[in-house]
């Protein structure tokens, strides 16, 4: 099977029939080959260096009602909470001072949030911080919506397409929500000019290895500028409580084989693999990431925040991550890089 990550790694593609073999290939052989090509690839495009995002968790009203997810708006017992513009004004200064050059404004798709409220804030942000990256992740919407916003200077966005497989996108999501309609936002957010990231859920309930490969090959279409990837993590008052979460060897392999497949991408170590393995993060680096988004959410709010069970970082200061973070980070054999930390192309 090892021979499966060299032509990966010489080609960047393999055949959905030695894909599949990839993915389920549980064994340590290929495990520590796939880590050594995607690290020898990640240092090729950026060394040693690791960006930092600051995720400013801006809303946890959400009118979805994605099956997997603890805000969903089926969940009564969730928490509420929404920053103020102020609020999300403190949460950067201090980002910056930290040492952040990219913010991500992220949250459910809550209506609080009109163009015009999230126009003044990221116009704001361009203003007093003209060396950062804005970047947005607020869910599907319109067309109109979108443009507004780049154009009042945000330069990112993240919309996970969660599934590429519309029967798997179909089991996840109400049906109000399609996939055909989450594609079609990906694909205005590129025609806009965003630097755009999508992804998807390791390990989601009903997820076959097809299923994975239908999401590579989308990614392949897509090309995004960051892939976000992290294994699912059940919430205990969601439809999913009692389903199993995603397993750390999967994710590893499957962030190995983008990093094959996607030499330049941007690949975070998320927090959800931080939560399923204490040292996930680490071993996500030593496996093709270059990315990774600590919190810069006001204490009181993060534990509100709550998409899955057991989120890492909840009581920490975002100071606190920072240096634990930094320490990490170089512990694995990497460095921090105080810079916006746009992708490669
Ligand atoms: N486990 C892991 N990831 C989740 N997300 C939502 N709920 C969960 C969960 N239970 C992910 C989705 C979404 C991103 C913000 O968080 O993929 O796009
Ligand atoms: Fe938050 Fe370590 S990254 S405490």
């Amino acid at each position: 099977m090892t021979e499966l990550v060299e032509k990966l790694y010489r080609t960047s593609d393999l055949t959905d029939g030695e894909l599949k073999a990839l993915i389920e290939a549980d064994s340590e052989d290929v495990a520590e080959l796939l880590r050594r090509r995607a690290d020898e690839v990640r240092r090729l495009h950026y060394g040693k260096k690791v960006f930092l995002r600051g995720l400013i968790e801006v809303s946890s009203y959400c009118k979805n009602d994605c099956l997997y997810c603890g805000i969903r708006r089926s969940n009564r017992d969730a928490d509420r909470y929404r920053l103020t513009r102020e609020q999300i004004m403190l949460c950067a200064e201090s980002g910056y001072e930290l040492g952040f050059r990219t913010f991500v404004m992220q949250g459910g798709e809550d209506s609080f949030f009109t163009d015009d409220f999230m126009c003044g804030v990221i116009a704001e942000l361009r203003e007093k911080y003209p060396d950062c990256a804005i970047t947005l992740s607020l869910g599907e919407r319109s067309y109109d919506s979108y443009k507004r916003m780049k154009a009042a200077g945000a330069d990112r966005y993240l919309l996970r397409h969660e599934a590429a497989d519309g029967e798997l996108y179909a089991s996840l999501h109400p049906s109000e929500m399609s996939l055909a309609h989450r594609k079609q936002c990906l694909y205005d957010l590129r025609s806009l000019g965003y630097q755009v990231g999508a992804g998807f859920m390791v390990g989601a309930p009903r997820q076959t290895t097809d299923h994975l490969i239908a999401d590579l090959r989308f990614l392949q279409e897509l090309k995004p500028q960051m892939i976000g990837i992290g294994p699912f993590v059940p919430h205990h008052s969601t439809p999913f409580a009692d389903e199993k979460g995603g397993t750390l060897a999967l994710t590893l392999r499957l962030l190995g084989i983008l990093r094959l497949m996607f030499p330049r991408v941007l690949l975070p170590a998320t927090t959800a693999l931080g939560t399923i393995a204490p040292n996930g993060r680490e071993l996500g680096l030593q496996t093709g990431c270059n990315v990774v988004m600590p919190n810069l959410s006001p204490v009181d709010v993060r534990k509100k925040y709550e998409l899955y069970d057991n989120k890492i970082c909840t009581g920490e200061e975002a100071a606190e991550c920072r240096t634990c973070l930094q320490r990490r980070i170089e512990a694995a054999g990497y460095e921090v890089a105080v810079e916006r930390g746009d992708c490669i192309e």
